[in-house]
């Protein structure tokens, strides 16, 4: 159903030895919305990306998904229960085909690798998720090609079919628009625009103008905290972030 509630955070804290990368940070993504995180470089908002994902645990703090407490979950559990992410950092196999990528994503969301029974009935199954999720990723032309020989946009609407491969309810985005020329970034911005009604979306997102057209709710971090959280008008006004973060460019502008 639109509007509810998949992943939570609640009070969730991460530091690295003395550094309090993140700090009683609570989020909440719902179906249908995009929620966008923002905030300059080490603010944290990777940090919380991997609490959230299960590759990161909390030092304090809650993380539900669908309404049940995953925070002692690893990431592999947290996958198979609908939860996807991409990375900042690229992370196909170059030398594979855009199809390989995208079974092998599938596959690896499987329960029982190796169950030898049901083995062919799953790859059955993977290569037609990996078809699907190629073709809502906007990539159906590219099917067989080498990964590594796509262009920078191809390689981020590869990751992303790679996560819609596993069949997730929860999309955690780090950056991908990272690189983008401004072709590419439509094209991403419209891809996520399709997959908004049926999935929760988390976008990390430094390209301003990009994130206030999309998001329907975004937060702010500075130095691992949350400064402010609403939707954009809220967030275009507020004064705390103008002085934070969104005012810096203003401020040269007018100096
Ligand atoms: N594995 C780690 N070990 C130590 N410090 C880390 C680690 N990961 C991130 N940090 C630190 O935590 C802070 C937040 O980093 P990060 O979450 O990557 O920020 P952002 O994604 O907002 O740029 C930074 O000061 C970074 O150097
Ligand atoms: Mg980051």
């Amino acid at each position: 159903m639109p509007g509810d509630v998949l992943l939570r955070a609640l009070d969730v804290t991460r530091r690295f030895g003395g550094l309090v990368a993140v700090d009683r940070v609570s989020i909440t993504l719902v179906r249908n919305e995009v929620h966008a995180v923002i905030g300059t470089n080490g603010a944290g908002k990777s940090t919380l990306v991997n609490m959230l994902a299960g590759e990161l645990a909390p030092t304090q703090g809650r993380v539900q998904l669908n309404g049940r407490d995953v925070t002692r979950w690893p990431q592999p559990r947290r996958a198979r229960a609908g939860l996807g992410r991409t990375y900042q950092r690229t992370t196909i196999f170059p030398r594979a085909s855009v199809f390989e990528n995208c079974r092998l994503a599938a596959q690896a969301k499987s329960q029982y690798p190796f169950d030898w029974w049901t083995r062919a009935a799953h790859c059955h199954e993977s290569s037609h998720r990996a078809e699907r999720a190629i073709e809502q990723a906007g990539l159906a032309g590219q099917t067989q090609r080498l990964a590594g020989t796509l262009s920078h946009g191809q390689k981020r609407q590869l990751e992303i079919a790679m996560c819609l491969a596993t069949g997730p309810h929860v999309l955690l985005l780090d950056e991908p628009l990272a690189g983008m020329g401004p072709e590419e970034t439509e094209r991403m911005l419209l891809l996520l625009s399709t997959l908004k009604p049926a999935h929760a979306i988390l976008l990390v997102e430094h390209d301003m103008d990009a994130v206030f057209r999309i998001a329907d709710h975004i937060t702010v971090m500075v130095n691992g905290g949350v400064i402010a959280s609403g939707d954009p008008d809220a967030i275009r006004v507020n004064a705390d972030v103008q002085a934070a973060y969104l005012g810096e460019s203003e401020a040269v502008g007018t100096a």
